[in-house]
């Protein structure tokens, strides 16, 4: 079993903070006060392992270890059955040096032409792992799974959401409301399961 979270003050072991902003939010209701590791000036560790989770991993150990807080970060990505899974743990590198994502999007459909193969299917993932500073550690890793469309379709959501049309509804990411993503996304179920086995009473 997961250990319980009882401190009142974690790290996010991110520098983005959007993503700080949206941890924050969903940390709120269980009286915790998550501040970043770019607020705190932690260094950013390479992302050198071969998994999500690794990567969450290595992400949360670094900043638990330099904070003396318990850490929590999160790493995710689309995996794309027709490229054997990529762009998955370099879904941003995929996108280019400058993050673009109208280029990555692009990328995505022409080399999906491009390998012959004709499944559309794909998930979102995403891992968190959270580290206590005295080693302790748990990780969950969340899925949506969808289809790739194209053209892209939608202006909301960011990344790849524009393509990514989850099972058993007819619009994309990129065109549903806000709230309807965050209730089915990947980050949504790894954050669930991460509330049930460390969060809730
Ligand atoms: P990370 O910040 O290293 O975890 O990179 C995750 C990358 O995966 C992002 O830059 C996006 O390209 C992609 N990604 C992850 N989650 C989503 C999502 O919910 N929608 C669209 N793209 C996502």
């Amino acid at each position: 079993m997961a250990r319980r979270l009882t401190e009142k003050k974690i790290v996010v072991a991110s520098h983005n903070a959007g993503k700080v902003r949206e941890i924050n939010d969903l940390l709120r209701p269980f009286g915790l006060e998550a501040v970043s590791a770019g607020e705190l000036n932690l260094p950013e560790p390479d992302e050198t392992e071969d998994s999500f989770i690794g990567n969450a991993l290595l992400k949360a150990r670094a900043a638990a270890t330099a904070s003396g807080l318990p850490a929590l970060s999160d790493d995710s990505g689309l995996a794309v059955d027709a490229l054997d899974g990529a762009p998955g743990i370099h879904s941003a590198r995929y996108a280019g040096p400058d993050r673009d994502f109208g280029f990555g999007m692009k990328r995505l459909n022409r080399e999906m032409t491009e390998s012959g193969r004709t499944e559309r299917s794909a998930r979102f993932i995403c891992a968190l792992a959270l580290v206590w500073p005295d080693g302790d550690e748990a990780a969950f890793e969340g899925r949506v799974e969808g289809e790739i469309v194209w053209p892209p379709r939608g202006s909301s959501g960011f990344g790849y959401d524009p393509v990514f049309q989850p099972v058993g509804h007819t619009i994309t990411f990129g065109e549903m409301n806000p709230d309807a993503k965050h209730a089915m996304s990947h980050r949504a179920d790894a954050f669930r399961q991460l509330i049930a086995a460390c969060l809730k009473d």
